[in-house]
């Protein structure tokens, strides 16, 4: 496995590559990225993974300088999945000059995670399209666990005719069901052990929909009011459709249920994709 840190050198390393599979990540790697890096196998003979902690996506008093960095692990974690190359560049080699080209994404960025974190996913999409200008993949794999990231790379991939394949993956848990993130690792012990209520309360809409339940409205107060009982911090709980992540209707079959809650300092997201039952 190489490691690269910079632009020229990725480029002339990639260029004998007929077929790249590329898998972006912040680093701090667990399962869950490695569950992407084996998708990401089976669709070409090299695959890149890329670790950057992109300054542009977090505000301020988000958490960018304690988000742990982990590079020398994580390598090691990659190299035994048999990753072919490492791009892991400083912030020098992304953002040589102040990024003032902005990627301005589509209205569905202003809602749910965006509603909560104004200009989030306008850093996400802007350093995504340099990660794909700069790798130049075939196929790329992203996590279902932020979904409405997946949905908005897709459509950016769409709408400004990238030539690539976006595969998805699924969430990689726990055994109690708690969705593995980076973030987990901010969590105290007694924390740990309540986190799991999030994916429940989220399994309990599922099958309450999947059962026929309708009210799609109550099913989210309540499972919101389970959480503050228990000390969350809700931010929303919403199901919507799952292509266009747009408020779910009765009559709609696909739909995925989504929610954000802060335990303690902790911010956890996860979802579930919910087909909706007679
Ligand atoms: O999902 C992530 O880890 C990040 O948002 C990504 C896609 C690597 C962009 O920084």
């Amino acid at each position: 496995m190489e490691i690269i840190t910079d632009i020229p050198a990725l480029r002339a390393r990639l260029q004998r590559e007929s077929a790249i599979a590329f898998v972006p990540t912040m680093g701090n790697l667990h399962e869950g990225h490695l569950s992407l890096v084996r998708l990401a196998q089976k669709k070409a003979d090299c695959v890149v993974a890329s670790i950057f902690v992109n300054r542009l996506q977090f505000a301020p008093s988000e958490d960018f300088d304690q988000y742990p960095r982990t590079l020398a692990d994580d390598c090691k974690l990659l190299q035994n999945q048999g990753v072919n190359v490492v791009f892991a560049p400083d912030e020098k080699g992304i953002y040589p000059e102040p990024q003032e080209f902005l990627l301005e994404p589509p209205p569905l960025a202003n809602t749910l995670e965006g509603e909560f974190r104004p200009g989030f996913f306008r850093g996400v999409m802007t350093v995504v399209l340099k990660l794909f200008n700069i790798v130049q993949p075939q196929v790329t794999v992203f996590g279902k666990k932020d979904y409405q990231q997946l949905q908005l790379v897709r459509a950016m991939v769409r709408q400004l005719n990238l030539p690539l394949e976006i595969i998805a993956g699924e969430t990689a848990r726990a055994s109690d069901g708690l969705a593995l993130s980076s973030r987990n690792r901010y969590l105290g012990s007694e924390e740990r052990a309540e986190a799991v209520r999030l994916h429940r309360v989220l399994s309990e809409i599922k099958h309450a929909v999947g059962a026929g339940n309708r009210n799609f409205l109550q099913l989210c107060k309540n499972a919101h009011e389970n959480l503050a009982s228990h000390g969350w911090e809700v931010d929303y709980i919403a199901l919507q459709q799952r292509d266009t992540l747009a408020p779910a209707g009765v009559d709609d079959p696909d739909l995925v249920v989504l929610a954000a809650a802060r335990l303690g300092k902790t911010r956890l997201i996860d979802n579930l994709e919910v087909s909706a039952g007679a």
